[in-house]
């Protein structure tokens, strides 16, 4: 097997890899053919990234290319990752830690059950995961290189326990590179105009949006204005969709909806965690489909949530998200038409309204990758874009928007739903 290099981008919800193939000694140069393997749980699936974005392949693990960041204690004493995690978390909440990213933040240690667990170890573990599915797939070597992304405003002490997190895991001397600058690598890759201007990112996470706004500089990018809300992020558009839920249960019958709150057994945490995971469904369902049925334990018949109301609950905080957006961009001494694009990453920015509330704002098309969160660890791996023109004619000229449709789409709505909403 040929020399292969490794992005991980570790999520606060999700984590998602990409590899890609390096001519033998010519690391961190242009990328050859994805991966070969054998098939099993973990795959690649490079037809996102296509020769266009370097050859860097999404890595699947359990069939997904979202491995969940969360970690759980197993019986042994080891700490669990993937679906054996997500399956035992359901049943022993209290050996979990869901968010390991916001956790190496805040605090030098969680409890598991009854044993203290060093964050470090809870980011190793995942990244370890991940680093092990990788070299299954690629021969069984180390990466010759590894690149981990990180959010852009994240301090050289926070960098310094990704590293050593890292280290723990067995990748040394990882190269670390800012999320939203991965997703402009991607976009400069794949589009077709706008080059050499500055590009805007937004990206809404599980537990956060980040906004960046990007210069192109000698042969790469560089972040000159970054703006974040740590608070707010895909959960919380889970929490409007539980709340209109709530309020219908209310009004339709109290009791049961306070008995399922209240219930301290073990069925009733297990029933509301199953309710919380069909929300999420339902709340992604949301971004491609009309209507979700929603089934609360102690009623006779699901419940109905038309996405126009979902949206007209989510908007208010999507509005101020994309608020901070203009806000990064104003700071970055630009207008909205000096940028090349405004480009969406993060797996909650398939939201309807975020596409229309950036279109409205900013007056153009956003462009959102067919997967939005992937495109930051393939653009981890993907090459920088050749400088811009020396006379620097294009810098400050605005793109056309006009990506090419097949690789990048607007987020729609369903078509019995009425895209003129009015979100202000
Ligand atoms: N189709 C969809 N429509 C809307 N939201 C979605 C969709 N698919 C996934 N999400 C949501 O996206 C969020 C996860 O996004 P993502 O994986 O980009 O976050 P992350 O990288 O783990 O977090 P962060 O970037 O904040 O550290 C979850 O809240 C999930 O429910
Ligand atoms: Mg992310």
């Amino acid at each position: 097997m040929s020399d292969w290099s490794l992005a991980i981008d570790f999520g606060t919800c999700f984590t998602t890899a990409a590899v890609r193939a390096e001519q033998s000694g010519a690391s961190g140069t242009s990328g050859t053919s994805a991966m070969s393997g054998t098939s099993g749980t973990s795959g690649t699936s490079g037809t996102e990234s296509g020769g266009a974005a370097g050859g860097a392949a999404a890595v699947e693990i359990e069939n997904s290319r979202y491995l969940p960041s969360l970690v759980c204690l197993g019986d042994d004493g080891r700490l669990l990752t993937g679906r054996a995690a997500v399956q035992l978390a359901a049943q022993r909440p209290e050996r979990a830690e869901h968010h390991p990213k916001r956790a190496l933040l805040r605090q030098p240690a969680v409890l598991l059950d009854d044993r203290e667990v060093d964050t470090l170890d809870l980011v190793a573990a995942v990244l370890a995961r991940v680093a092990a599915e990788a070299r299954a797939r690629c021969g069984g070597t180390d990466p010759v290189r590894t690149v981990l992304t990180h959010p852009a405003d994240w301090s050289p002490a926070d960098l310094d326990r990704l590293v050593e997190a890292a280290g723990r895991a067995g990748l040394d001397a990882p190269e670390l590179l800012p999320e939203p600058v991965a997703a402009a690598r991607f976009h400069a890759a794949i589009a077709t105009a706008g080059d050499g201007a500055p590009i805007a990112v937004y990206d809404l996470g599980g537990g956060t949006v980040d906004t960046a706004v990007l210069r192109r500089e000698g042969d790469g990018f560089r972040a000159v204005a970054v703006a974040g809300d740590p608070d707010f992020g895909g959960r919380d558009l889970d929490q409007a969709l539980f709340e209109l839920l709530r309020d219908r249960a209310l009004d339709l019958d109290p009791a049961p909806w306070q008995r399922l709150q209240a219930d301290r057994t073990s069925a009733g945490a297990h029933q509301r965690s199953q309710l919380s995971r069909e929300l999420t469904l339902a709340k992604e369902s949301l971004s491609s489909t009309g209507t979700v049925y929603l089934a609360v334990p102690g009623y006779p018949e699901p419940f109905v949530v038309q996405g126009g109301e979902y949206r007209a609950a989510v908007t208010p905080a999507l509005t101020a998200s994309v608020g901070l957006l203009e806000r990064t961009v104003a700071r970055a001494g630009l207008t909205p038409a000096e940028l090349g694009a405004v480009v969406l990453c993060g797996a909650a920015s398939r939201t309807p309204p975020v596409a229309d509330l950036v279109a409205a704002r900013f007056g153009r098309i956003p462009e959102l990758a067919p997967d939005p969160k992937a495109a930051v660890a393939l653009g981890a791996l993907t090459d920088p874009p050749a400088a811009p023109p020396p006379d620097g004619a294009a810098a400050g000229e605005a793109g056309s928007g006009a990506a090419d449709p097949d690789r990048w789409a607007v987020a729609h709505y369903p078509d019995e739903v009425d895209p003129w909403f009015d979100y202000d």
